[in-house]
């Protein structure tokens, strides 16, 4: 299959390719998305096939509006709508109960379904004329770093999938806030750009995930997730990722990178390659994926900045954790 890639002046034709029962990419503030008709198995079966993804993780259902939210969702408690006035569009991700016209397969059987206003122009523009709630992963290849740019899309689905909408550099960076409520206390499933704090005034309760899954909530969480392709390990002071790197630099096979925010980079001696994230934790969100997939083809070796004891960065390192496997150095 040739996979046509451009922006907006193929929106008319990306609708198109949706109502027919095809799968299109679309870029969303967060990550690329792999989308089709939510309520079309056959479509959404084409997402699963073209991602490798595992049956039993569902999907994320996006919505243009609010009055769609009655076709996929039912029992919708007050605090949703409360939600949804504040945050969105925007990187957030309510789990509610699901309307039995969605069918089960875009849930992975469960009884209840995501859904998410994604804040993006082209999302927002494919959203609206194909007229149907869009269910989409993330657009890469399962248990691959999440596409933030067009061509990270390309690289994991080109021949693949018919079409790839680029609306350029995700800004968020990393994937939405996933907050289940159905049932309570309130509970984030995978923590996003929105924190339990920002939501706490809302909610009066609200639970961070914390911890081992032994039975899954969220079915996404037992799968290995963002990993890079080359070893990749963390460390969380700059001496001892020095330390580490020249004892890895010594085997002349090996091309390590020290990956971290500018503080972290700045003064380390010229001879050790290395890559900054930025500054900001919004900069360094937005800045990782598309650095861990630079690094991963130019280097076989990353050691990665943890950033556990910095609490403003708390949601990404969620997402270090999982491409460290834990690791620290
Ligand atoms: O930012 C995002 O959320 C991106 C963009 C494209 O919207 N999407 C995304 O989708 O990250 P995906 O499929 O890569 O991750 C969705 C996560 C998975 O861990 C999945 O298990 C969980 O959300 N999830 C989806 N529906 C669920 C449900 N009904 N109950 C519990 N967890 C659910
Ligand atoms: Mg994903």
């Amino acid at each position: 299959m040739k996979t046509k890639i451009g922006g907006k002046e193929l929106i008319e034709e990306a609708a198109e390719l949706i109502r027919k029962g095809e799968v299109v990419a679309f870029p969303t503030e967060t990550v690329y998305g792999l989308g089709a008709d939510a309520f079309n198995a056959k479509a959404v079966a084409k997402i699963f096939k073209a991602k490798g993804r595992p049956a039993d993780n569902p999907l994320i259902v996006h919505l243009f509006s609010k009055d769609q939210l009655n076709k996929v969702a039912k029992d919708i408690p007050e605090e949703a709508y409360v939600l949804i006035d504040i945050f969105t569009p925007g990187p957030l991700t309510l789990i509610l109960n699901k309307h039995p016209d969605i069918p089960s397969i875009t849930t992975s059987g469960l009884n209840t379904v995501g859904i998410r206003f994604p804040n993006n122009e082209l999302a927002r523009m494919l959203l609206s004329k194909s007229n149907t709630p869009i269910a989409a992963p993330s657009a890469n290849i399962s248990g691959r770093l999440s596409p933030t740019t067009g061509q990270a899309v390309y690289e994991d689905m080109d021949g693949k999938i018919p079409m790839i909408l680029d609306g350029g550099k995700s800004q968020v960076g990393i994937e939405s806030t996933v907050l289940d409520l159905t049932k309570k206390p309130y509970t984030i499933l995978r923590p996003g750009a929105i924190s339990a704090s920002m939501l706490v005034p809302y909610l009066l309760e609200v639970k961070n995930f914390k911890g081992e899954v032994k039975v899954a909530t969220s079915p996404g969480m037992k799968y290995q997730h963002y990993a890079p392709k080359c070893i990749c390990v963390g460390a969380k002071l700059k001496d001892r990722a020095i330390i580490h790197y020249k004892k890895i630099a010594n085997d002349k096979c090996n091309r390590p990178v020290i990956i971290g925010n500018f503080n972290f980079i700045k003064d380390l001696p010229v001879n050790i390659e290395t890559l900054s994230l930025g500054d900001s934790v919004e900069e360094c969100m937005s800045s990782f994926f598309d650095t861990l997939r630079y690094a991963e083809k130019k280097y076989n070796y990353i050691i990665l900045q943890n950033f556990s004891d910095f609490p403003d960065f708390f949601s990404l390192n969620n997402r270090i954790e999982k491409a460290t496997s834990h690791i620290i150095v």
